[in-house]
């Protein structure tokens, strides 16, 4: 059976780990060999050289450690274009399977650079933007405006300008108020512009609370109650140009019968909009679960993408309507396994805790990044997993906490997991499966620089996203005294 889990001290299913550590969560096994590279965990070309040291795509994390400095993102690029085709594949498979087509577009939200834009574009992936930032980004990493769908439930006048002018394939409206605020742009700028509707289906997600956004109580898109009005507006419209709805469940989700049920509810809406006029799409979003650490069990992409076409393929034949495009939106499915950060090892604490059975200890390795550089731990009480990247080890397994360095006790990189009990100062620790919404989500808390992103392929190294510095903060700093 597929697992999400997320139990913690004092919710249900929290109990003695087996290693009889009773700090250590339920979900978490102690490894036979603290070493071991889980699969399906790391990235695609990850592994342990034969001296011990993890190498990723041919580069060592020793090495690239050196050369750019701790924190460190490192992206395995074959990994992330690989998954880009794979995806686009599954869902051209499964769609063709229902005699129509597929739309796979990245949402650039998860990892955005404009060399990521090129990866995507050369796997023939469109880009989901969500902010005028991320539209910038995908324009300079070089795709077809057509390709670009613009996103967010507040876009600002300037935004919707530069899209429209852009001449981006479409923008999703998100609320009867944006309808004339597209419209305007696209006279202004003399075009007309393709629109999707995003829709609250009221399909919950079974995930994290904070990224459910189909629930009945959120901000996101319109009720399928006020869907036929705003779009018989759009359609009134001669600069607007209806291509079909918009649903996205929430994200990190392992079921598929989220899918399946957005899917049918979005399906008889659509059918009930065929009178007014042709509906060609159905975008029905993102949100595909990965694996953070071995307990997790995500579903691969051609299985969520051939229950979407059997749900869709059902629901359409009750309806008696033919299945439209259907595009999709992943984004943390395909660059987030392929990201590992690299962290230095600074303080270890062995610290003892009074529980029922006992007293038990947790050892606290502290690393020089933290929740600037990932803030899900903090956020989502989102789990990850840790290695030793420099050495392996003969000793046997603790059960750690991996921590940051800011000053905030929620500041931790890895909750639980168990690493060889000499993990200590100068060992260089690996963290799996952090390219989507760490990069992107990162801070300057604590006057923090944000690391670099270093691609790596083939054996070599190249950075795509330069660090920052102290200087660099310092120089947004308007009432610093020159020196
Ligand atoms: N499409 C729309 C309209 C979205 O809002 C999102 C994500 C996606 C696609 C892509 O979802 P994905 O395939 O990456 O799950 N910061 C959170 C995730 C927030 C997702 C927001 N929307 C996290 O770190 O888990």
């Amino acid at each position: 059976m597929r697992s999400r889990r997320m139990n913690g001290p004092g919710e249900p299913g929290y109990a003695c780990g087996v290693s009889g550590n009773p700090l250590a969560p339920a979900w978490l096994k102690a490894p036979a060999d603290p070493n071991e590279l889980a699969a399906g965990v790391w990235s695609q070309n990850a592994i342990r050289a034969a001296d011990g040291v993890i190498e990723i795509a041919g580069v060592r994390a020793t090495e690239l450690a050196a050369t750019y400095g701790t924190p460190l993102y490192v992206v395995d690029e074959a990994d992330v274009r690989s998954r880009a085709a794979e995806a686009k594949a599954a869902f051209d498979a499964a769609m063709e399977g229902i005699g129509t087509s597929a739309k796979v577009y990245y949402a650039g939200k998860a990892f955005l650079s404009t060399e990521v834009v090129r990866w995507i574009d050369a796997a023939g992936l469109g880009v989901d933007v969500a902010s005028e930032g991320e539209l910038a980004v995908a324009l300079a990493g070089g795709i077809d405006p057509a390709r670009i769908g613009v996103h967010g439930n507040n876009k600002s006048e300037r935004q919707i300008a530069r899209a429209v002018e852009a001449g981006v394939g479409a923008i999703v409206i998100d609320s009867a108020l944006e309808v004339e605020r597209v419209a305007s742009a696209a006279a202004r700028a003399g075009r007309v512009q393709r629109v999707r509707l995003r829709i609250n289906s009221g399909v919950h997600a079974s995930t994290h609370e904070y990224l459910a956004t189909a629930h009945e109580d959120q901000k996101f898109g319109v009720t399928i109650a006020d869907a036929p009005g705003i779009v018989a507006a759009i359609r009134s419209l001669p600069g607007l140009a209806f291509i079909g709805l918009h649903s996205h469940i929430g994200s990190q989700i392992f079921e598929a019968h989220g899918f399946a049920e957005a899917a049918r509810r979005l399906l008889s809406l659509h059918a009930s909009l065929l009178d007014g006029g042709p509906v060609p799409e159905l975008n029905l979003g993102g949100g595909f679960g990965i694996a953070y650490t071995s307990a997790d069990d995500p579903m691969p992409i051609p299985e969520i993408a051939a229950g979407m076409a059997a749900a869709l393929a059902a629901a359409a034949g009750e309806l008696g309507i033919e299945v439209p495009v259907i595009a999709v939106e992943p984004g943390r499915s395909i660059v987030g396994p392929a990201g590992t950060t690299l962290y230095a090892v600074g303080t270890v604490k062995a610290v003892t805790v009074e529980t029922d059975s006992g007293p038990a200890v947790r050892k606290y390795v502290s690393v020089d990044g933290g929740m600037s550089d990932n803030v899900r731990p903090a956020l989502y009480r989102a789990d990850y997993s840790a290695r030793i990247a420099s050495r392996v080890s003969a000793d046997h397994p603790a059960l750690a906490r991996v921590a940051g360095m800011h000053c905030e006790s929620g500041d931790i990189v890895v909750r639980d997991e168990y690493l060889p009990m000499d993990v200590g100062p100068g060992d260089l620790l690996a963290v799996p499966a952090t390219g989507a919404y760490g990069w992107a989500m990162a801070s300057n808390y604590n006057w923090v620089p944000r690391p670099p992103v270093v691609a790596v392929r083939g054996g070599e190294a190249r950075l795509i996203v330069r660090g920052e510095t102290i200087e660099d903060l310092l120089a947004r700093d308007a009432g610093r005294i020159a020196p």
